[in-house]
């Protein structure tokens, strides 16, 4: 299973400096801010950290630019009453059947909706989790996020991501990350699309997990994640709306020259994609059920070592040798939150209920696991190497906070199954004295 062809070309490599040109020579030599910088082009520094965040956690791009970003007319406020950090909290396992994608001509923007959350962003901590949807492009619109980092997780249609640092094509099975700040504008090559957010507020920012004993190599190999090259846009006296998510609310200015004019940029703040097909699967040969965290994709670390605010985990196809073992996800009560979301094809853990599109969550201390059937199924299988999850891609956004349940995702959207706790009531006691 591997993306569709992509037109465009990246740079590789994670966490790396990068240096990009869409013209020679456009990168000020020696120094980031020149009297003139090389064609006339303006200066902007774009920060993802404080300037004094310690050097291996330091962020900043410099960009080179026709007009500045700041040449736009006031913020005016938007309603979007589905972009809402309202919530309830509820222990009961929840579920959802696929989220619809409207009839109604809605784009990127538009079709954003709040599931779950987290904490605030006007404090720098927490989380959302957000379903998008949408049937239109964004014609001269674009995007960015004053909260914080999004990681996109398309399900239907490729997004074609014009970004301010380049473009780039992102198909379901890729993931992408597009930081705090960074502005971007998304449409359709495939018609309408739907998928999934994991939104960080603040500072933090996504890397790959360390491997301890696994070693230098396995898992998400830093050379598979890909950033945009270079590329701008020129033209002269031309509207654009630049819309930001700003508290979790939408605000729009106007401008009269595009925000995607910049020729040149150098940093380490930047968005990117990767191929979820690339990850080097590392697992049990010999017995038992690993915990999920050796699937670990993209972590966004809190202040405790070891706890994140949200894991993006994956569960990729693989062999599964394990002998004398239960081999689906064991029954468990976890302390973090679990918010699983299928890309396609059906999920291990759970046979039927749990549909591409769809979602589901698993509290703190509220138990889960397999459902009847696939427990059954597993418990009386013959254990021989079998392959496992092929034509399948489910994921977890794992987090260390209780999450709360906006009213569109918990009511109105009416995708709640509500018989969902039968999946496990069949299971009986196998208890023999
Ligand atoms: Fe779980």
């Amino acid at each position: 299973m591997t993306a569709q062809k992509d037109p465009y070309t990246y740079h590789e490599g994670f966490g790396n400096h990068f240096s990009s040109e869409a013209l020679p020579d456009s990168l000020p030599k020696g120094q980031n801010t020149p009297q003139k910088c090389p064609y006339d082009l303006y200066a902007e520094q774009l920060s993802g950290t404080a300037f004094t965040a310690p050097r291996t956690h330091n962020q900043r791009t410099w960009l080179y630019r026709i007009r500045p970003s700041v040449v736009h007319s006031p913020f005016q406020s938007i309603e979007n009453p589905l972009l809402s950090l309202k919530g309830e909290s509820t222990p009961t396992q929840l579920r959802w059947s696929p989220f619809d994608i409207s009839k109604e001509n809605e784009d990127f923007v538009q079709g954003l909706k709040t599931i779950s959350f987290s904490g605030d962003p006007s404090t720098g901590n927490g989380l959302a989790i957000h379903i998008y949807t949408a049937n239109q492009n964004m014609d001269h619109k674009a995007f960015y996020n004053s909260d914080g980092d999004f990681l996109i997780v398309p399900q239907q249609g490729r997004l074609d991501i014009t970004t301010e640092f380049g473009k780039m094509m992102v198909s379901p099975n890729e993931i992408c990350v597009i930081p705090r700040g960074i502005r971007y504008s998304v449409t359709l090559p495939d018609g309408p699309i739907r998928g999934y957010i994991l939104e960080i507020f603040g500072q933090t920012h996504f890397q790959i997990p360390d491997l301890g004993p696994i070693g230098a190599n396995g898992l998400a190999n830093p050379r598979d994640f890909v950033t945009p090259q270079a590329n701008y846009i020129k033209e002269n006296n031309v509207e654009w709306k630049i819309v930001t998510k700003f508290d979790n609310k939408l605000f729009v200015a106007q401008q009269q020259h595009t925000p995607f004019d910049v020729v040149a940029w150098h940093g380490n703040y930047v968005p990117y994609k990767y191929d979820l097909s690339k990850f080097c699967v590392i697992n049990t040969v010999s017995y038992d059920h690993i915990d999920p965290s050796i699937f670990t994709v993209l972590t966004a670390q809190s202040t405790v070592p070891g706890v994140a605010i949200a894991d993006f985990v994956i569960f990729p196809p693989r062999w599964a040798v394990a002998e004398n073992t239960f081999r689906p996800p064991y029954f468990h009560r976890n302390c973090m939150s679990e918010f699983m979301g299928l890309i396609l094809g059906d999920y291990e853990g759970k046979i039927g209920g749990f549909a591409p599109g769809g979602a589901s969550l698993h509290s703190p201390m509220t138990p889960h696991g397999p459902d009847t059937k696939a427990f059954e199924s597993a418990y009386n299988a013959e254990l021989k190497p079998m392959r496992v999850g092929d034509h399948t891609q489910a994921f977890m956004f794992e987090t260390s906070l209780l999450l709360k349940v906006t009213p569109w995702a918990l009511h109105t959207c009416g995708k709640v199954q509500e018989d969902y706790w039968k999946a496990w009531a069949q299971l009986e006691s196998k208890f023999n004295a």
